[in-house]
């Protein structure tokens, strides 16, 4: 009896450390100390001992079964001890690494013109005005000195909107934001000091036209406001939007119906990549008498200069852009350099 205790007792520890599974490791268990286990039953048979040798028996028994049981209890806290280890060295977390982030948005480069336009004018007293893409075919023609078969229509390939409930009105996508000319002056008094970004539309696709894009207008009428005037303000604001004195500015002699004399706005810096390269950036001209006129102005009295710029144009030689597609094709990888 003493040797299949002590036989026991040295089997069951060896078990116990031959499994690092928890699982098995309670079955095992089991085999000792559950039910039917060898230990319940050697103590069951104490009562069929000589009632002298009970006493011993006993005591060895409980002896065995304390001996088992803290083998157990040091398995098993040897074993979870393990899984915590290697829990822990898998879900390892390094927190130097950087943090993961929502992917911000930001600001199409075009809208940052379109804002810096809107700054730069408004600290020298023009409003912004704002009004329809969709546009009469009046407005954007024909208060604009712009009759129905005045040749220079012809400058401007221009989506016609179909709509049967208009009462006649030809409407269209506006081809330019000067129509916002004779909507802003004939809703405001002079002196008008106002400047209108927005989206216009031809059709035209190239690298340098896009069916969408966008214009600035300017616009001042009061009783003195000469070409003068335009050249100061003009050459003012390039030379703030692109933070540079280091550029020229020349006023080249051109045409629009609404304009006279009409002067094409060209730019050259004097310095970096584009140095020397004259460049178009607006359409210009003193407001032509008619056109006052359609604002419901004197134009015996009223007078003044108006001007169309692309905001395009402008962002891409503020930023050295080449294509002008790559502003409307949302790739993020060309939008995420702005911001
Ligand atoms: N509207 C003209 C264009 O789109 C530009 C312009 C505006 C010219 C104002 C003169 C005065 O080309």
């Amino acid at each position: 009896m003493l040797e299949d205790t002590e036989a026991l007792v040295g089997r069951a520890i060896a078990e116990f450390n031959a499994t690092a599974d928890a699982v098995e490791l309670e079955r095992i268990k089991a085999q000792y100390l559950g039910k039917s286990g060898h230990l319940t039953m050697a103590l069951k048979t104490l009562g069929k001992l000589p009632p002298d040798q009970r006493r011993e028996a006993g005591a060895r028994i409980n002896s065995a079964k304390d001996r088992i049981e803290s083998a157990l209890a040091e398995r098993r806290a040897d074993i979870a001890g393990a899984a915590l280890e290697a829990r822990l060295a898998e879900e390892s977390l390094d927190v130097t690494l950087p943090g993961r982030r929502r992917g911000g948005g930001g600001i199409h480069p075009v809208m940052r013109t379109w804002r810096r336009v809107e700054e730069i004018f408004g600290s020298i007293g023009f409003d912004v005005g704002d009004g329809p893409e969709i546009e009469t075919d009046w407005y954007n023609f024909t208060a604009l000195n712009n009759p129905l078969n005045h040749p220079a229509r012809s400058m401007q390939d221009t989506f016609y909107v179909e709509d049967k409930d208009a009462g006649g009105l030809n409407l269209l996508l506006r081809t330019h934001t000067s129509p916002m000319q004779v909507r802003y002056a004939r809703s405001h008094k002079p002196p008008i000091k106002v400047i209108v970004p927005g989206r216009t539309y031809r059709v035209d696709s190239d690298a340098t036209h896009s069916p969408m894009f966008h214009q600035v207008e300017g616009l001042w009428i009061d009783e003195n406001i000469s070409f003068a005037d335009l050249k100061g303000v003009y050459t003012d604001f390039l030379r703030r939007f692109f933070e540079s004195d280091d550029l020229q500015v020349r006023f080249r002699p051109s045409y629009f119906p609404f304009t006279e004399p009409s002067a094409e706005i060209d730019m050259a810096f004097k310095s970096g990549p584009l140095k020397g390269r004259w460049l178009e950036i607006s359409g210009a001209g003193q407001v032509h008498p008619d056109v006052v006129r359609n604002y419901g102005l004197d134009p015996e009295r009223y007078i003044g200069f108006a001007f169309g710029s692309g905001l395009e144009r402008l962002t891409m030689l503020r930023y050295g852009i080449s294509d002008l597609r790559l502003f409307f094709e949302g790739d993020l990888r060309f939008l995420g350099q702005f911001n």
